[in-house]
């Protein structure tokens, strides 16, 4: 069964055949310091997902790549056996090094077994959407990847392909091959290379969900966003995360946090309603 209404700010959106509340949650700040090993707090890291569920959320971002592994067996931990409405997204495409530097492992082997190990670790036979990660030139041919992930979906591993990392060539060449049901790439209010994109996707259906939303690593910070949140008293995560959910219907938002404090902020402040004189203000951030 899955649910089509919700009390979180935005509504539904649908991927293929699940439809998930535009407010998500991104599991990666729950792995340890640079995504990698445990987390300091690992009790924690179990309460911000049961929040997450207990807030309505039902669709979590994740990788077996972070921590290695320990995203997603946290994520079994808080939460297996999952209701049917959870939606768990993850990505393939990466491996992580013994120091946790970031590689690319991009081989059809190398994604079935990405795959694999995400069902492993999260304690499922199929997973609902898999992002191939992409981590070359944006004019490169991904053809033979995507080859690989739609022969995933054949053997019934993979319910729906998206993208990530991906220029709008890419996409089309994907498609061609294989229906996508979701991009994600960075984009945020003062990283704008994707809006072109974003709305040629709406326009097909397809989900757009941006990481960064706040920023990732270097949390947004503008004067602009500090004034029109000041105005509206309200934090400039907030705006940011309102900003997005009113920028295009097909957005969905995935920010993340180790902080339960932090997830409630997220989810009332991405209900904020900005009008147009925010908006135009907002815009010229990225502008
Ligand atoms: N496809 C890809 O290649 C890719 C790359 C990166 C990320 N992702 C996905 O996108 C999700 C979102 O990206 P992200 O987590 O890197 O970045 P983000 O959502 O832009 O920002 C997360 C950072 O913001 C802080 N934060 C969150 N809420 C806050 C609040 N209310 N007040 C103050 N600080 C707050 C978090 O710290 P606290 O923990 O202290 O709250 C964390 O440092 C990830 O979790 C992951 O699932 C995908």
């Amino acid at each position: 069964m899955t649910t089509s209404t919700t009390t979180l700010p935005g509504g539904t959106w649908t991927m293929g055949d699940r439809t998930v509340a535009r407010v998500g949650y991104g599991a990666m700040q729950l792995a340890g310091p640079h995504v990698f090993g445990p987390p300091a707090d690992h009790d924690g890291a179990l309460a911000v997902l049961r929040e997450v569920r207990a807030l309505g959320i039902n669709h979590i971002d994740t990788s077996d790549f972070y921590g290695p592994h320990v995203t997603n067996r946290l994520i079994k931990e808080a939460l297996h056996p999952y209701g049917a409405d959870l939606v768990i997204v993850t990505k393939v495409g990466g491996r992580r090094d013994e120091e946790g530097g970031w590689l690319p492992a991009q081989s059809p082997a190398e994604l079935r077994q990405g795959v694999l190990d995400n069902l492993d670790n999260l304690g499922l036979e199929a997973m609902d959407v898999v992002n191939l990660r992409i981590m070359d030139d944006p004019a490169a041919s991904i053809a033979e990847r995507m080859e690989a992930m739609a022969a995933l979906q054949e053997e019934g591993l993979v319910r729906h392909i998206g993208l990530s990392t991906v220029s709008a060539g890419q996409v089309a060449e994907a498609q061609a091959i294989a229906p996508v049901v979701q991009v994600q790439n960075e984009y945020n209010l003062a990283h704008r290379g994707d809006d072109e994109l974003i709305d040629a996707l709406a326009e097909q259906g397809i989900a757009y969900a941006p990481y960064f939303p706040l920023g990732g690593f270097s949390p947004l910070q503008s004067s602009a966003l500090s004034a029109v949140a000041t105005r509206l008293d309200a934090s400039p995560m907030a705006v940011a995360l309102a900003w997005l959910l009113q920028r295009s219907p097909n957005i969905l938002l995935i920010p993340g946090t180790s902080s339960v404090a932090h997830l409630r902020e997220n989810v009332a402040g991405a209900g904020l309603v900005l009008s147009a004189e925010d908006v135009a203000e907002l815009d010229a951030i990225g502008g």
